[in-house]
C-alpha cells in the first residue's frame, strides 16, 4: 500500500477514529465536504440538478461525493443495490427511484450519525424500498450472493485494507452482478508530509493510492472487465481551493496545519475515477 498511514497495522483503528469523528462532524454540522473555499458546489458538478432536486436539503449539505456512480450503474426496476459507505444517503435516494418498489437499495455507513441521518430522510421521503445499515464494508452486514449491483461514492480510499473491501464486494453480488464506483486514486505521488496525515487522510486524500494498484486490487478479489469510464482531475485554481479548505477546517479544530501548497500539490496528484467492473 503507497501511503505511509495506511502502512502500519497498528494505525488502523487511529485511522478509522479519525475518518468516523471527520464524518459524524460532517452531519451533525450539516457542512458537505466538497465545498472550496471560493464557495464552489462540488455537487453542483457531479450531480444534475434534477437529481439534486429530488433530494432534501439537507440531504445535499452533507453530501461528500467525488464522483456519480449512478451515471455508470445502468440500474434497472427491480434490482438490489448495495451502496458501501452511504453517508447521508444521496446515492441511495437516487437509486431507489431508479429500482422502483419491486427492487431496494441498502446503505451501509460506519458513522452512527450518518446512518440516523439517512434513516431520517428515508423516512420523512416515505421511502419503502431504501435501509440504511451501521457497519464496516471491510466487513459487510450482508448476505453472500444478494446485490445486482454495488455502488460507493468516495470512500474506499479512506480504508487501509481496501483489498478487504474488494473481496467483499465480491462476497456479496449475485454471479454477473456489477461493481460501480467512484473513488479518488493517484495519478501521481503525494509529497511525504501529506502521505502521513491524518486529516488529510479523513478528507480523502492521503489513503488514495495509484490507480494501477486499485484496479489490480479490484482484479485480485475475482472481478472481470475492470474499466476506468471516466477520470476528473483538478485544475491548480481547484486544487489550492480545497488545500485552502482542508487547512482552515484544520485550524478550526485547533491542529497543527501542512503548507498550502504542499496540500495543492496533493490535490493535483488525484483523480477522481468511475471504475466498473463485473462478477463473473
Ligand atoms: C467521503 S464520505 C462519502 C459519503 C457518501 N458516499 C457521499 O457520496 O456523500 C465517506 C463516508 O464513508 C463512511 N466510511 C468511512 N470509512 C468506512 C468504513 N470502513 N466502513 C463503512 N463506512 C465508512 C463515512 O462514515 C462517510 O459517511
Amino acid at each position: 500500500m503507497s501511503n505511509d498511514l495506511g502502512k502500519k497495522g497498528g494505525q488502523n483503528n487511529v485511522i478509522r477514529t479519525a475518518v468516523i469523528n471527520r464524518y459524524s462532524r460532517v452531519a451533525n454540522e450539516g457542512k458537505s465536504c466538497c465545498d472550496t473555499s471560493s464557495g464552489t458546489k462540488e455537487i453542483i458538478k457531479i450531480y444534475s440538478e434534477k437529481e439534486l432536486a429530488s433530494v432534501p436539503e439537507e440531504v445535499r449539505t452533507s453530501n461528500c461525493a467525488c464522483g456519480n456512480p449512478l451515471a455508470i450503474a445502468e440500474l434497472k426496476p427491480g434490482q438490489v443495490v448495495l451502496d458501501l459507505g452511504s453517508g447521508a444517503g444521496l446515492d441511495v435516494f437516487l437509486a431507489s427511484h431508479k429500482v422502483g418498489h419491486q427492487g431496494k437499495v441498502i446503505g451501509v455507513d460506519a458513522t452512527d450519525e450518518m446512518v440516523a441521518k439517512a434513516d431520517k430522510v428515508a423516512k420523512s421521503m416515505g421511502l419503502g424500498n431504501v435501509e440504511f445499515r451501521k457497519g464496516f464494508i471491510e466487513n459487510l452486514p450482508v448476505e453472500d450472493n444478494s446485490i445486482d449491483v454495488v455502488i460507493s461514492n468516495c470512500v474506499i480510499n479512506l480504508v487501509t485494507d481496501k483489498e478487504k473491501v474488494f473481496k467483499e464486494a465480491y462476497r456479496v453480488l449475485k454471479p454477473k452482478g456489477k461493481l460501480a464506483i467512484s473513488d479518488r486514486v493517484l495519478i501521481d505521488e503525494l509529497p511525504s508530509e501529506v502521505r502521513a496525515n491524518l486529516d488529510l487522510w479523513s478528507a480523502c486524500v492521503s489513503g488514495a493510492i495509484p490507480e494501477v494498484e486499485y484496479l489490480s486490487m479490484i482484479k485480485a478479489a475475482g472481478f472481470f472487465d475492470v474499466r476506468v469510464t471516466d477520470r476528473r482531475t483538478y485544475t491548480f485554481e481547484e486544487a489550492t481551493s480545497f488545500a485552502k479548505t482542508v487547512i482552515d477546517e484544520a485550524k478550526r479544530l485547533g491542529r497543527e496545519t501542512l503548507d498550502e501548497k504542499i496540500v495543492a500539490r496533493a490535490f493535483l496528484a488525484i483523480a477522481n475515477d468511475h471504475i466498473v467492473a463485473y462478477k463473473p
